[in-house]
């Protein structure tokens, strides 16, 4: 069965999950509400997690966490990290992207065995936002290590269950965001003495009517570019050439009229959502899909299971990068909408576009294993071989 297949459309926009104590969220009209509400639906999620399960005030903060912070405090702050983070800054970055790319995949062909994922679409983003916030490139084993003990398992906690009770154990994960804020408080400390042309020493100075970043929020904000930067585009990549190796005849079509590319990295971005699943708390009761949802409850809204709504995108399970429009909530919406998706758009750009001239055709190794992520909220591969073309 296709991978994509895995977890078809269930025909229930809204259904409670007795076994988490959460609502899933599967209907595009009903995602769409709920992400378009920040006043009924917030993302301080945090506040729900059962006491004993988060570590104490003294050494974890979320200040600053812009996913999960609500209006009016999320205005300010995105306004303020913004202004560092700006388009320009990422179009900046496209020859360093493309030489990067090339060297990633030069240094594969001379082994004459080509792994995606370890080949290039883990390196390539992680170097590219280590390097615009001014941390050593070469540090990548640490940011794995911290990314692995945050994302790669299913950290799927149950409300109804005390800290004992629960089917994980976080205690990794905090240790991995403690030593990921000290690396990073670190490095901010130190652009506050040494200013440098990188995004660290942007938003230590960012200023919006004489408003500045607190050094707890300028650790919290590097933290998500750090993490998001770099798992969330690697799936992009990798699921954008399964995409293509699945339907051929779109591989040949894109292949041939280049001016496709964008428009199949949407397409992979609907088919195979990377970040499966987005959390909200209900504020007050609700109704949602002819459902009524009481206050203080976690909504896990399945923006991959939305994105292949039959109701919003007739054929859904079919990758067609001809599909226009294709409003995908893949990068979310609203006041929440993912400020590295066109850093992520244009990682998917060129990538895809040099991997289409150095493999003709672009195939994954029938032979060989492919493996995705263990995670049910990340949609996404962690080894892909390819055929290398002789
Ligand atoms: C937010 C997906 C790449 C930085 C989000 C959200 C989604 C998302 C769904 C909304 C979260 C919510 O509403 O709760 C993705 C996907 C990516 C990607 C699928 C790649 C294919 C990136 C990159 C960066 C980034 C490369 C930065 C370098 C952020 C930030 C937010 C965010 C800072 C928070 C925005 C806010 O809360 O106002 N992303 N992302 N993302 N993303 Fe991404």
């Amino acid at each position: 069965q296709h991978f994509w297949l895995r977890e078809p459309w269930p025909g229930r926009p809204v259904e409670y999950d007795a076994g988490t104590g959460t609502w899933g969220v599967y209907g595009y009209p009903e995602a769409q509400e709920i992400l378009a509400d920040p006043a009924r639906f917030s993302s301080t999620t945090m506040r729900l997690v059962p006491k004993g399960l988060m570590p104490s005030g003294e050494e974890f903060s979320m200040e600053g966490f812009l996913t999960q912070i609500d209006p009016p405090e999320h205005g300010k702050l995105r306004k303020l990290v913004s202004s560092a983070f700006t388009r320009r800054v990422v179009a900046d970055l496209e020859p360093r992207i493309t030489a990067l790319a090339h060297e990633l995949l030069d240094a594969a062909r001379g082994r004459g065995r080509m792994e995606l994922v370890a080949d290039l679409a883990y390196p390539l983003p992680v170097i590219v936002i280590a390097e615009l916030l001014g941390v050593p490139g070469d540090d990548r084993p640490l940011f794995k290590r911290w990314a692995d003990a945050l994302f790669q398992r299913d950290a799927r906690i149950s409300l109804g269950k005390s800290a004992k009770e629960q089917p994980v154990d976080l205690r990794d994960t905090w240790r991995a965001w403690k030593e990921m804020s000290g690396y990073l408080a670190d490095h901010a400390a130190e652009r506050r003495r040494r200013p440098r042309a990188d995004l660290l020493t942007r938003l230590v100075e960012a200023d919006v009517d004489g408003e500045r970043l607190p050094d707890a929020q300028v650790v919290n904000f590097a933290i998500i570019l750090l993490l998001a930067g770099h798992i969330t585009t690697t799936m992009l990549l990798g699921n954008t050439v399964l995409c293509l190796d699945a339907f051929p005849e779109q591989q040949e079509k894109v292949r041939a009229d280049r001016a496709l590319v964008p428009a199949a990295i949407e397409e992979s971005l609907r088919l195979l959502t990377p970040f499966a699943a987005l959390g909200r708390a209900t504020t007050r009761e609700v109704e949602i899909g002819g459902v009524t949802i009481p206050p203080d409850q976690l909504l896990m809204v399945w923006i991959a299971a939305a994105n292949r709504d039959p109701r919003q995108f007739p054929d859904a399970d079919v990758f067609d990068p001809g599909r226009d429009p294709n409003p995908h909530l893949a990068f979310g919406r609203g006041i929440h909408f993912c400020l590295g998706a066109p850093l992520a758009r244009l990682e998917g750009r060129v990538a895809l576009n040099i991997l289409l001239d150095r493999f003709n055709p672009l195939r994954t190794d029938p032979e060989d294993r492919v493996e995705f992520m263990p995670t049910p909220t990340m949609t996404g591969v962690r080894r892909l071989p390819l055929i290398v073309p002789s």
